[in-house]
C-alpha cells in the first residue's frame, strides 16, 4: 500500500499511545504537531519527540481554533481521553465531559475550519461482553462501563457528522496496548499505573504482592483474558489509516489486536520468564467493569489496509516493557501504588 504523508495534528500526543504514534509519523516523514494539556500526559516524554506542542485543552474551542488556523492540518488524530475503566465507573461525569463533550467541541471546531479527516481512538471496551469471539467490527456494541460508552457515543456521532457534513473518519478499536518504543526513548508511564504488564513488572521488582482481580471468570484458568497488542503495531495501523483518509477513502472502523488471548496468570508467568523474577500476587474480588474475555479479529485491518503486526508475541511486548521499566525507573518517579 502506498503511504501518503501530510500534516497531522495529534491530540493527546504526550500520552502513551499518542506519543508512540507521533514518533512513528515523524519517522515516516509526516509534518506533526501535538496538542496536550498535560493533565495526564508527560512533559519530559513529549520533549524527547522534538515536535511542536500546543499546550491547550481540547475543550477550549477558541484555543483549538487557534491551533487549527496556525498548523492547518490535513487530518486530526484524537488520542486525548480518560481511559481507566474502573475510574469511569466511579467518575462517569469526568468521562462524559472529557471524552464526549470535548471531542464534540473538537469536531465542531474542525468543521468550522474545513478540516475534514479524523482518526479516532476507540476501544474494545465498546463491545462489552461479546456473544462470541473473536470480536469483529460487526460484533454488536454493548459496553458495560462508562468509558466504553463514552467512546461508542463518539463513534455514532462520527457517523452522523459524515452523513451530514462529509467529515470522514477512521475509527480504531484498540485491544490492550502494551510494550514500548524499540529505541528506549519513550514508553508507558501512567499515574496511577493500573495496566497489568507494568504492574506485574513492578510487583516482581519490589517483591510486593499485586492484585489479581478475580479468578472466578468463565475462562480456562478463571482470570480475565485479553488480546495484547504492541503499541508500535497500533501506531503502524494509524499511519495506514491516515494515509488512506488522505487519499480520499471513506469512513471506516477497524479493530487492532493480534487475535490471541492471554489470561492474567499467563501474563504474570511471561513477566516472570522475561525478568527472571517471581511476581508475588494475591487474589482480590473482580474489578468493576471488566469483561471476562476480549479477543480481536483484525482480519479487516490486514485485508483493507495491508497491516501486519511486527511484534505479535506477548514475549516481545513484555521484553520491551521490561527494558523501558528499567530505563524509566532511573530517571522518573512512577505512578505505582
Ligand atoms: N489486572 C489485574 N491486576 C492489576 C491490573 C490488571 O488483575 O493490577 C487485570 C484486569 O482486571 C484485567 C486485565 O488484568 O482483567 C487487564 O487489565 P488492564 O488494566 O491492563 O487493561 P484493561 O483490559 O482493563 O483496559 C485496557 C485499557 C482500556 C481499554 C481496555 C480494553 O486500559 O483503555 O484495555 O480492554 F479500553
Amino acid at each position: 500500500m502506498k503511504i501518503n504523508r501530510g500534516r497531522i495534528l495529534i491530540t493527546g500526543g504526550a500520552g502513551y499511545i499518542g506519543s508512540h504514534t507521533a514518533l512513528q509519523f515523524k519517522e515516516l516523514g509526516w509534518e506533526v504537531a501535538i496538542v496536550d494539556n498535560f493533565s495526564r500526559g508527560n512533559r519530559d516524554i513529549v520533549a524527547r519527540l522534538a515536535l511542536p506542542v500546543f499546550e491547550e485543552n481540547i475543550g477550549d474551542s477558541a484555543a483549538m481554533e487557534r491551533c487549527l488556523r496556525e498548523f492547518r492540518p490535513d487530518a486530526v488524530m484524537h488520542f486525548s481521553a480518560f481511559a481507566y475503566v474502573g475510574e469511569s465507573v466511579t467518575e462517569p461525569r469526568q468521562y462524559y465531559e472529557n471524552n464526549v463533550e470535548f471531542t464534540v467541541n473538537l469536531l465542531n471546531t474542525m468543521l468550522n475550519n474545513d478540516v475534514g479527516a479524523f482518526i479516532f481512538s476507540s476501544t474494545c471496551a465498546t463491545y462489552g461482553v461479546p456473544a462470541s469471539t473473536p470480536i469483529t467490527e460487526k460484533t454488536p456494541q454493548h459496553p458495560i462501563n462508562p468509558y466504553g460508552r463514552s467512546k461508542m457515543f463518539i463513534e455514532r456521532i462520527l457517523e452522523d457528522y459524515d452523513a451530514a457534513y462529509g467529515l470522514r473518519s477512521i475509527v480504531f478499536r484498540y485491544f490492550n496496548a502494551a510494550g514500548a518504543h524499540s529505541s528506549g526513548l519513550i514508553g508507558e508511564r501512567h499515574a496511577p499505573e493500573t495496566h497489568l504488564i507494568p504492574v506485574a513488572i513492578h510487583a516482581a521488582v519490589e517483591k510486593k504482592a499485586m492484585a489479581i482481580f478475580g479468578d472466578d471468570y468463565p475462562t480456562p484458568d478463571g482470570t480475565c483474558v485479553r488480546d495484547y497488542i504492541h503499541v508500535a503495531d497500533i501506531a503502524d495501523a494509524h499511519a495506514r489509516g491516515a494515509s488512506a483518509l488522505l487519499s480520499g477513502s471513506n469512513s471506516d472502523v477497524f479493530n487492532i489486536g493480534n487475535g490471541s488471548g492471554y489470561s492474567v496468570r499467563e501474563v504474570i508467568r511471561e513477566v516472570e520468564e522475561v525478568t527472571g523474577l517471581t511476581v508475588p500476587f494475591q487474589t482480590h474480588p473482580r474489578r468493576a467493569g471488566d469483561p471476562p474475555a476480549l479477543v480481536a479479529s483484525s482480519q479487516k485491518l490486514r485485508e483493507q489496509l495491508g497491516w501486519q503486526p511486527r511484534y505479535p508475541s506477548l514475549r516481545s511486548m513484555v521484553e520491551s516493557a521490561w527494558a523501558w521499566y528499567q530505563i524509566d525507573r532511573e530517571n522518573q518517579g512512577h505512578g505505582f501504588n
